[in-house]
């Protein structure tokens, strides 16, 4: 696997145990690495702080320190042997910091996200039923249609059940008539189904892994809520068209194009919310070879598109001729070796779907580290750029889509973080933040019929489609984080 961390890397530690001992080489070093690596433990981290702040005073704002706890803890490691060689000052410093949830807090503050209340239950169905004002327009506009994947000039265009974002529209009708109760949600959104259904009996424009953005939220969610029984078939129907995506060799699911092409041989980080839909259809059939081959792909995925810093290649090639792995690339993102917000949030999501299915928490330390490079990376309102390479950057737009998926996918993993855990505190407050920002800041409160919900998203940058503009997952994804603050909520993936 390629390594993208390149340099020194030096250990600068205090002898025994007060920051106040710092050498003077150690103050060189610090004022010289762009990158300070604290180690894992909250009160490692605040040591570390206090140290690289003794040291460098306001120098310390320009420089990016990385909250440690991402993939590989070069710090961790670091940190372990210097503890080894100063166990007894390390046991009496640990005195000092025991209190865990204070030490997240200032962990918080240390990667640039104030500390603020939370948002009160009012305040979160205000904004959700801002949302219904334009799904109620929307439906109106698009009528049995569907709205193309993103707007231009902030308008939805009209299109037939043909792409790989129509579902997130339904998905959008059922959180509506779950919030409501009122039918009319529900009569569009089972006319929809038929249209899904047919879609897949048809198998138009479906030759793609994007089966399970179209169906989870479409027709998954129909049978949950309803027990639609042409829901059921046709995410069925859809599970095995997506298991026909699966390369036994590499062990992972096709992205895009026939499977027989070499240059085609590549799975996406997108594809962790793809696999959701085949540990469902193993749940319903009793059969499990989907749910068997969502485990595998979630697995090789994790091994390889993810990189060694907890960042996330946006598509990874694996060799067509000994089925291991070759090289991570980009399509959306800014490069090849840059983490594309959007990318780094599908995991952020996908991991703690795969612990909902798989009850395997061994994943959650990967899914803290693709957390914190996404929020160790937040400019001043919370909200991503486009590209994670961007933390401050006037000329360059925000990804407003990225910031809803991460918040429902560390809301999803809340249950799986113990509440002795420090991190816990600090990815609720994350929510929080860009929960409030989204609705500050991103969202249209003035509604026409075909409007988006949410502003300021990017689709895809290189191809200058929908860049600054609303898209439609961002819509769903907002929606769906807003609901998940307002009640305990089943997941429709
Ligand atoms: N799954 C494609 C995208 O996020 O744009």
């Amino acid at each position: 696997m390629e390594q993208r961390m390149t340099g020194t890397l030096y250990g600068v530690s205090v002898g025994p145990g007060d920051p106040e001992l710092l050498t003077l080489q150690a103050v060189r070093l610090l004022r010289q690495c762009p990158v300070l690596a604290a180690p894992q433990t909250a009160s490692g981290q605040m040591l570390a702080l206090d140290i690289a702040r003794r040291a460098l005073g306001s120098e310390l704002d320009g420089k990016t320190i990385l909250a440690a706890m991402e993939k590989v803890s070069l710090a961790d490691e670091l940190m372990e042997r210097i503890r080894a060689e100063h166990e007894a000052e390390e046991e009496e410093h640990h005195h000092h910091h025991h209190d865990g949830e204070h030490d997240a807090d200032e962990v918080f503050d240390s990667i640039g996200i104030e500390t603020i209340n939370k948002y009160t239950k009012e305040e979160l169905t205000n904004a959700f039923e801002e949302c219904l004002k334009q799904v109620d327009l929307n439906m109106e506009y698009f009528k049995d249609r569907f709205p193309y994947s993103c707007t231009k000039g902030l308008k939805y265009p009209i299109i037939d059940n043909i792409e790989w974002t129509d579902g997130f529209w339904t998905g959008m009708l059922w959180l509506a008539y779950e919030y409501t109760n009122d039918k009319k949600y529900k009569e569009l959104a089972d006319r929809n189904i038929e249209s899904f259904l047919h879609r897949v009996e048809n198998r138009i424009e479906l030759d793609h892994h994007d089966l399970g953005f179209l169906y989870s939220l479409s027709c998954v969610s129909g049978y949950k809520l309803t027990k639609n029984e042409h829901a059921k078939k046709a995410a069925l129907l859809a599970a095995d068209k997506l298991m026909e995506r699966w390369q036994e060799k590499g062990q992972f699911l096709q992205a895009w194009g026939p499977k027989d092409s070499p240059e085609h041989y590549r799975f996406i980080i997108d594809c962790m919310l793809n696999i959701p839909l085949l540990y469902w259809a193993s749940e319903v059939t009793g059969d499990n070879h989907y749910a068997d081959a969502a485990t595998k792909h979630f697995t090789t995925s994790c091994k390889y598109v993810i990189r060694d810093d907890a960042s996330a290649y946006h598509t990874f090639y694996m060799d067509p001729v000994t089925g291991g792995p070759s090289h991570g690339a980009t399509r959306q993102g800014y490069s090849d070796d840059s983490s594309w917000a959007r990318g780094q949030a599908w995991g952020i999501y996908g991991i703690p779907l795969n612990v909902r299915y798989t009850k395997n928490t061994e994943y959650v330390d990967l899914y803290k580290g693709m957390a914190n490079y996404f929020l160790n990376r937040l400019p001043e309102d919370n909200i991503c750029y486009w590209d994670l390479i961007f933390t401050d950057d006037p000329e360059q737009s925000r990804d407003s889509s990225a910031a809803a998926i991460a918040v429902c996918g560390m809301l999803e993993m809340d249950q799986w973080i113990k509440e002795e855990d420090p991190s816990k505190k600090v990815y609720q407050k994350a929510c929080d933040n860009i929960t409030r920002s989204l609705i500050q800041n991103y969202t249209n409160n003035d509604h026409k019929p075909g409007d988006p919900i949410l502003y300021h998203g990017v689709y895809s940058w290189h191809s200058g489609k929908g860049v600054d503009e609303g898209n439609i997952w961002g819509d769903y994804y907002y929606m769906e984080a807003l609901m998940r603050q307002i009640k305990q909520w089943d997941p429709y993936w």
